[in-house]
């Protein structure tokens, strides 16, 4: 008797799925229902898409989202209330395109956070409150953004206050890309530990899982669980997928002989890949309390258009006609 993915997962955590709204068509729908009984909005919860211009809000999608998940019984989890992208480039700027003050954006960042998270109080159960506010450059912490250069870097503890305002049940969490890199754990750790020092309102860490048949490795998914779930946080898995291709943000371009060819060999690697990454959330399931996917299915992914325009890739457990990869036994 063959049990939907979700099924399997009953004893450990729920599993989640990233969908847009036409995601909840037929027979897609019916596809996500059985799998997945958690939700997050590929898109249409950000910054931009809710608030596209001052005090205009578009509730359409994300309605749309929370309603299909509260009628099938699914957890919700609400991504992303304060971003460096995806903002909405209004909320930076007065009416002559000059940086607000201070005051004025913490304004708006509180009346976006407190309406956003006020309507889908008691359905969305756990919020990324700010997503990926470390820099890339190792020699920094917080990444330079309109957020930093204007309010500074207490906008993230102000960020987790207004949520927590809002919704005092809500979880909280801190999401980022790479969070099991040895480097950036250690960066992650230390805004984590300023936070949590400071009584800062945070419940756990998304690791977004932009994963790839490369990395991580066994040893340093396994030491960044260990690392953050001893500051008491939980572990989400947010964004899991695992890319053929090495991640190499720097290379925009299409590299030269580079195949778009799913062989059966890196579908072994990535079925083997999988395979490690659940057990290690097995061995984990007092820490990790949710493991979202990105995308359903190869059929469509975000991967095809980042970091390189175009270039096909299956980075999930069902392939383009939904039917389940070698991948998806491993998992199971
Ligand atoms: C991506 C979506 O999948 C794309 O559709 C969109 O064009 C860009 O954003 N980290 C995140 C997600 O936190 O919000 C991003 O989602 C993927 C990387």
């Amino acid at each position: 008797d063959v049990k939907d993915l979700k099924d399997y997962y009953q004893n450990y955590f729920p599993i989640g799925i990233a969908v847009n709204v036409r995601s909840l068509e037929e027979p897609q729908a019916d596809f996500i229902k059985k799998n997945f009984n958690s939700i997050t909005a590929e898109n249409d919860m950000k910054m931009g898409p809710l608030q596209p211009k001052e005090g205009i809000f578009n509730w359409k999608n994300a309605d749309r989202i929370v309603d299909f998940a509260f009628k099938n019984n699914m957890k919700i989890r609400g991504h992303a209330l304060c971003w460096h992208e995806q903002a909405g480039d209004w909320i930076f700027v007065d009416k002559n395109g000059n940086n607000v003050s201070r005051e004025l954006l913490l304004e708006r960042l509180r009346t976006h956070i407190h309406t956003v998270v006020n309507r889908y109080k008691g359905k969305i159960y756990a919020w990324d409150v700010v997503n990926e506010a470390i820099d890339d450059n190792p020699n920094n912490l917080l990444r330079k953004s309109k957020w930093t250069e204007i309010i500074g870097d207490d906008f993230i503890e102000k960020a987790f206050e207004y949520a927590h305002e809002a919704d005092p049940n809500a979880k909280l969490f801190y999401n980022d890309y790479n969070s099991e890199r040895p480097e950036k754990v250690e960066r992650i750790y230390t805004l984590l530990k300023q936070l949590k020092d400071k009584n800062i309102p945070i419940d756990g860490v998304g690791l977004q899982a932009h994963w790839s048949i490369f990395e991580p490795s066994r040893s340093e998914l396994e030491h960044a669980i260990q690392k953050y779930s001893s500051l008491g946080l939980e572990i989400h898995i947010t964004e899991l997928d695992v890319s053929i291709y090495k991640w190499e943000k720097e290379k925009r371009a299409k590299r030269p002989n580079e195949s778009d060819e799913y062989t059966p060999e890196l579908q072994k690697a990535q079925a083997n890949k999988y395979q490690m990454f659940f057990e290690v959330f097995r061995k984990y399931k007092k820490n990790i309390t949710n493991v979202t996917f990105w995308n359903a299915t190869d059929k469509y992914t975000w991967l095809d258009h980042y970091p390189v325009e175009g270039r096909k890739n299956y980075p999930s457990l069902f392939d383009i006609n939904a039917k389940p990869k070698a991948a998806f036994w491993k998992v199971v």
